[in-house]
């Protein structure tokens, strides 16, 4: 089915909450309703060479004229350098479409006293909300320091209520976070993960897609679709033993949606 790219027509309004908040309404919905959102995860730049795979992916999401929205789901440095934050980011701004970050534990410079110093001046705001169409997309700081295993911090929780609060219970919402939240993940299942998830108890939580896990992950639980993808990184490699980098694409049409890898050679 041939769609145009939506373009978005975009506001910033507070929220009226307190501390790092940022909110955009996302306005120019297509006449059918559907259109996909791609999640770009742990591409651990190092330097310039290291974009490459960076450029290939943002190549191929530009290509696809479906992709509204692009997330890049955290580690997108190694150390949390203002350098390699940059040069990443530089990288994403070949995006046609729109484009949210939400940081990993790769992403905190912790040699630092304002460990999201160098993240905050390049990617902005650590966590977000955003509206699409019918839905809502929500992006969660799950980082403790450079931590591998986590739970998401009191202040984040109390952070995703105010959210909710101003959420209508039946929209269908996209969730991203760093530290998966996959109920069989492999590894780094997020400590509190059920109890975060609990906050969504009257709310129209359609997905959560992360990364940290190297690897693709897709299950389904109480019609909740839970994702971990591969690397999209030329310096890391994969923690279940695969070879294959890349991106992720949510196809989403109505309430319904359907993901697919994309691999992006190294
Ligand atoms: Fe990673
Ligand atoms: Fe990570």
């Amino acid at each position: 089915m041939a769609m145009t790219r939506r373009r978005f027509l975009a506001t910033t309004g507070a929220l009226g909450v307190a501390g790092c908040a940022r909110t955009k309404e996302l306005i120019g919905k297509g006449d059918d309703g559907a259109f996909s959102v791609a999640t770009v995860g742990d591409t651990h730049v190092l330097d310039l060479r290291s974009t490459s795979i960076v450029q290939r992916a943002v190549s191929r999401i530009n290509a696809d004229e479906r992709v509204v929205l692009t997330v890049a789901v955290g580690d997108m440095a190694t150390d949390g350098k203002l350098q390699e934050l940059t040069l990443t980011k530089r990288a994403f701004d070949r995006l046609g479409g729109e484009f949210y970050a939400i940081p990993g534990n790769h992403d905190v410079d912790m040699t630092s006293q304002d460990i999201y110093g160098n993240y905050r001046k390049v990617f902005g705001e650590a966590d977000w909300r955003t509206n699409y169409g019918d839905w809502t997309f929500i992006g969660l700081d799950s980082c403790e320091g450079a931590a591998p295993d986590v739970s998401i911090r009191p202040d984040r929780i109390e952070w995703l209520q105010k959210q909710l609060d101003h959420v209508k219970p039946g929209r269908p919402i996209g969730l991203f976070t760093h530290h998966p939240f996959n109920p069989n993940t492999k590894a780094y299942r997020v400590q509190n993960a059920d109890e975060t998830l609990a906050l969504f108890a009257d709310h129209n939580l359609k997905f959560v897609a992360s990364g940290h896990f190297h690897g693709n992950q897709v299950e389904e639980r109480d019609g909740v679709l839970f994702t971990t993808t591969a690397c999209c990184s030329s310096t890391r490699g994969n923690h279940d033993g695969t070879e294959a980098r890349g991106f992720r694409l949510f196809h989403i049409d109505g309430e319904s949606i359907e993901t697919e890898f994309v691999e992006v050679p190294l």
